[in-house]
Order: structure tokens, then C-alpha cells, then sequence
């Protein structure tokens, strides 16, 4: 049974963020999503040349975990944030011609890198307020892209929402230890490497300033049971967490009226 963090309040009905303010980059939280899309659409060419310097080991990665979770041929898939769709297209494969994913993303250049490699239907949107009906999908994915919600209560309330019963969500997120040699190696990695190499295999610095924002948003994350609870609250059942280091996988339920 996951515990509460005793440095964050349990979450509640109303606002969960979904890390400490940032406000050296964008002002204030008002101004935070447009800030995210503009990045995200300024740096869209240059995302899988990111996902290549690691020898998309990232992107095999997400197949590999979407399979272990239960994703099966004929399962109709929602992917929120879908990017450049490195989920997305895992998915496709996996669910096969009897199955659809559909992808939604508030990021036009996104969106447009992704539909050099994925065919199914695209929607812009955000992961708080879904285009689409309720009891829809049997897996529901997010791949790298919790840091960047408004809320995590009223994202997961989505998710729930927009399941069918029985339905699955799946969320990879980043993932630094708190403390130790392990917290010390990863910010080396994200706050340093990355961005380094971001700029000089891209030569863009909105990429690079891309990877810089990654880190704070990683390092300032809510914490894995504040996911956890928050899980929990929106209805869903026997959520639980794997870690990969540097990532972590969340998957959880919504309940079926037999279990
Ligand atoms: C790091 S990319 C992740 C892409 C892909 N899911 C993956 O696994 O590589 C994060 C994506 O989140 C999207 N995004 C930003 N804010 C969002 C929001 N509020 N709701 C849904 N997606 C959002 C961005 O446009 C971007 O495409």
C-alpha cells in the first residue's frame, strides 16, 4: 500500500501540481503551458535527433514496457502527449490491424514530426480536458510528459474518465533519487550531459534550453507516492510503480464492475 511523502502534503481533491514552480523560465504559472508548447514546438525537429543520441534505447524501451503492462493486439489506445510518438507508434505495432491508437498532443510541431512515423488519427488537446467521450479506451499511455500538465488530480480524473472499465493507464516519467550518488549522477546526466550534447548534435538552443527545463522539472517533481495517491483519488485500483532507472512506470486500473 503506498504511504503519503511526509515533504508533500497528501494530494486532494483540488490541485496536485505537478512540480514546485519554475518561474525563471516562464514568469508565472499562468504563462507555464504556453511557455511548455513553444518549447516544445520550437525544438520538434531536433527531439528524435535527442532520442537517437541514446540509440533510441528510449524508444525500444517503451515497447517493451507497454507489452509487460498488458497492451494486446485489437486494444483501442489513447496516447496523451503522444510528441514525436515514440509511444504511439509501439502501440500501433503492438495492438495490430484489429486495434487503434489515437494520439493527442497540444504541440502542432509535434504533432507533425509524428505523423512522419504514426498513421492513426491525431487530435490536439491536453491531458486535463480530452476531446473525447467517456468509457472510450481499453490503455490509456503517457510517455515523458506528467512534468507538464496543470494539475495532476484533474489529469487523472481524465484518464479515469475517458477509460472503459477494466482499462489500463500507463505513465513513464523520469525519475532522479532523492539523495546520494544516485541524485548526484543523475544531475549530472540531465542538468549537464544532456543538454551539452543536445547542443552541440542539434546546434538549437531552444533544444538545449529544452533539456535545461527537463532537469528542473525532473529534480522539482512531485514525488512518486504523491503519483501514487493521486492515482488512488481519481478511482483507480492496485496502481503501482517499477523502476527503471532513469525512468519509473506507473500503471493502474480503473475498477470493472467484477472486480
Ligand atoms: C517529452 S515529450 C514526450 C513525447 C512522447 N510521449 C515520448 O514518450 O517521447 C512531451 C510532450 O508533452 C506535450 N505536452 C505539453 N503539455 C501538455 C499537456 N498539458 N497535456 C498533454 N501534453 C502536453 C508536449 O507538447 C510534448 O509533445
Amino acid at each position: 500500500m503506498p504511504t503519503s511523502s511526509i515533504l508533500e502534503p497528501p494530494p486532494t481533491a483540488s490541485h496536485v501540481a505537478p512540480h514546485a514552480p519554475l518561474d525563471r523560465y516562464y514568469g508565472e504559472e499562468a504563462k507555464r503551458h504556453r511557455y511548455v508548447v513553444d518549447l516544445f514546438n520550437q525544438s520538434a525537429p531536433h527531439y528524435n535527433t535527442i532520442e537517437k543520441m541514446f540509440f533510441n534505447i528510449g524508444l525500444w524501451y517503451r515497447g517493451f514496457s507497454l507489452k509487460r503492462a498488458g497492451l494486446r493486439p485489437g486494444m483501442r489506445v489513447l496516447d496523451v502527449a503522444m510528441g514525436t510518438g515514440a509511444v504511439a507508434r509501439n502501440a500501433a505495432r503492438l495492438v495490430g490491424p484489429s486495434g487503434r491508437v489515437f494520439g493527442v498532443d497540444p504541440s502542432i510541431g509535434m504533432i507533425r514530426e509524428a505523423q512522419k512515423v504514426f498513421a492513426g488519427p491525431v487530435t490536439r488537446g491536453i491531458a486535463g480536458h480530452l476531446p473525447f467521450r467517456g468509457d472510450q479506451f481499453d490503455f490509456l499511455t503517457m510517455g515523458i510528459a506528467l512534468r507538464h500538465v496543470a494539475d495532476l488530480g484533474e489529469t487523472f480524473r481524465e484518464y479515469f474518465r475517458v477509460l472503459k472499465p477494466g482499462g489500463t493507464v500507463w505513465i513513464l516519467e523520469a525519475h532522479v533519487p532523492p539523495k546520494g550518488l544516485g541524485h548526484w549522477f543523475t544531475k549530472m546526466m540531465w542538468g549537464r550531459v544532456i543538454p551539452g550534447m543536445t547542443l552541440l548534435a542539434t546546434r538549437s538552443q531552444p533544444a538545449k534550453l529544452l533539456m535545461d527545463y527537463y532537469w528542473d522539472t525532473i529534480d522539482q517533481a512531485a514525488s512518486r507516492e504523491t503519483v501514487m495517491d493521486t492515482l488512488m483519488a481519481a478511482g483507480f485500483e492496485r496502481p503501482t510503480y517499477r523502476m527503471a532507472h532513469p525512468v519509473c512506470e506507473f500503471v493502474a486500473r480503473k475498477p470493472s464492475p467484477s472486480s
